[in-house]
This record gives structure tokens, C-alpha cells and sequence, in this order.
């Protein structure tokens, strides 16, 4: 392994870019591999089988493509996939969840995590922040309409104001100190949540964190680069035009993007023993 090599980040779409602007603000000569599996999102309504395939079709073209460590810039994949696929691959494999419940619990007691469906169902939030603190008061949102409106472009539409208000409703009830995104694409309608939460309430973004551990690794295996990146190469499974499209506000500039054909991987089914 070398620390010339890329760091490869993935999202099912723009809700990676949120941890692709820490990397260029903590990790500034680091170069960066993006992909976006647009094709196939939204992730957060799918079956973890589902996810584990698409993730292990992710990581076998990234390492393919010579990468020195991954950040699963996704929560869902992260909740759903992390845990199966680290023994399976041969470069150390980063998630958000466990970063992004270490910095909420140092911050509040009554924490609100909204998430996509697939992650607040995985439990994933709770099980790591009571792990770390079985004090703190967890309440997780699965938030089904946000992820499609973000890639839509519509988060100054008035009707994504209104379905934030009836996500964020139980959480205000509950009187919650701290906020977690706990989906990537989730920082994009800060200045959306903003307006309805009271001001007393911390955000927590772990792309922050992750970022920060994935920067903490990187200097204890010897991998990290410290001249000048080369320019960040996105992939995508959808349409390239689209992604380059909607990206461009928050990158500042419209980027290259192409579009991958993942490998396709047989999985043998599970054999049910039951019926041996
Ligand atoms: N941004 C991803 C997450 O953090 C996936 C969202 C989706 O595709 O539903 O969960």
C-alpha cells in the first residue's frame, strides 16, 4: 500500500459530498475517488441484502481501482454493511455511524437522529451511542422524503419545509439537545432544519468525525500524502451529466464526472437449514 494512492468515499449519490468537503478542508492533499451509485437510489428504502450486494459491487471496483482506504459515506451502508463486508476486503473500511455517536454523546443527552428508514430500523444509532453512554436519551426519525427531494433539487421547495417540520415534530416534543444527520445527504438542508428547530439544539454532522478518524488511521499506517492531490475522480452509475449538474453548488465548480459499470458479483444463496 502506498499514500500516493486515492482514498475512495461512496454515497448512493450527492449525500457523499457533505464528507468529500471535510476530506478537502481536514485532509487537503489527499486525493479522492468519489462514486455515486445514482442508478440505484434511494438506498434507504432497500433491503439490507440488497445493500450488502451493492455495497460489495462498490468495493470491488474501488480496490480495483487501487485505493488505500475507504469511507463509507453512506449511513444506511454503514448501518446495514460495514460490520460483514471489513473481514471481506484488504484496505482498512470506514464508516460514519460509530464517529458520528462518539461526538453526540459528547455533546448531549437527549439526542434526536434522523436517518434514512433503513438506518433508524437497523437500530444502529441507539445500539452505538448507549454503548458508549447508557445514560443518554436516543429518539431516531426515519425520514423517507429527504433524500429524493435533495436529488431532486428541491430543498427551497415549501414542501420540503413542510415534511422537515413533520420529521422534526417528535424530536422538538421530546425537548432533544442534539441533532445527529444521521444520512450524509442530510447537511444540505441545514438551513431548512435551522428554521425549525430551537436554536438551543446542537447539530451533529459525522462527516466531521469521520473524517478525523479516517485522518488519525491514515497517520498510524504510514498513508498519508502530503503533496499535492491530484484532481478528485467521480464516478457514477447514473447519469454523469446529472450528478455534475447537482453537485456543482456545493462543489463550487462542475466537476468530470463518469459514468461505471460496476462488476456484477453471484452471491450463493443462503441455504435455509431447515429445509435439509
Ligand atoms: N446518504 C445515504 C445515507 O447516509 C443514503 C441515502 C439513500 O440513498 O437513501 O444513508
Amino acid at each position: 500500500m502506498t499514500k500516493e494512492k486515492r482514498i475512495g468515499i461512496f454515497d448512493s449519490g450527492v449525500g457523499g459530498l457533505t464528507v468529500l468537503r471535510e476530506l478537502y478542508r481536514q485532509l487537503p492533499t489527499e486525493s479522492i475517488l468519489y462514486f455515486g451509485d445514482t442508478a440505484r437510489l434511494p438506498y434507504g428504502t432497500r433491503q439490507s441484502a440488497e445493500i450488502l450486494q451493492f455495497v460489495r459491487e462498490i468495493l470491488t471496483w474501488m480496490t480495483e481501482s487501487g485505493v488505500k482506504m475507504v469511507i463509507m459515506a453512506c449511513n444506511t451502508s454503514s448501518a446495514l454493511a460495514l460490520e460483514t463486508v471489513r473481514s471481506e476486503f484488504d484496505v482498512p473500511i470506514l464508516g460514519v455511524i460509530l464517529p458520528g455517536a462518539r461526538a453526540a454523546v459528547q455533546q448531549g443527552r437527549r439526542i434526536g437522529v434522523i436517518s434514512t428508514p433503513a438506518t433508524a430500523a437497523s437500530n444502529a444509532y441507539r445500539r452505538a451511542i448507549m454503548e458508549i453512554d447508557p445514560d443518554t436519551r436516543v429518539w431516531q426519525v426515519g425520514c423517507p422524503e429527504f433524500v429524493p427531494l435533495i436529488e431532486q433539487g428541491r430543498i427551497n421547495d415549501s414542501y420540503t419545509y413542510e415534511v422537515a417540520r413533520e420529521y422534526l415534530a417528535p424530536l422538538i416534543q421530546q425537548q432533544i439537545d442534539t441533532l445527529v444527520y444521521g444520512c450524509t445527504h442530510y447537511p444540505h438542508l441545514e438551513p431548512v432544519l435551522r428554521q425549525i428547530l430551537p436554536s438551543s439544539v446542537r447539530l451533529i454532522d459525522p462527516a466531521v468525525h469521520v473524517v478525523a478518524a479516517a485522518s488519525r488511521e491514515l497517520e498510524l499506517l504510514g498513508l498519508r500524502e502530503t503533496r499535492q492531490p491530484l484532481p478528485t475522480r467521480f464516478g457514477v452509475s447514473g447519469c454523469p451529466q446529472q450528478f455534475a449538474q447537482l453537485s456543482r453548488p456545493w462543489l463550487g465548480y462542475t466537476p468530470s464526472v463518469e459514468k461505471i459499470t460496476l462488476p456484477t458479483l453471484v452471491y450463493e444463496p443462503v441455504r435455509n437449514a431447515s429445509a435439509e
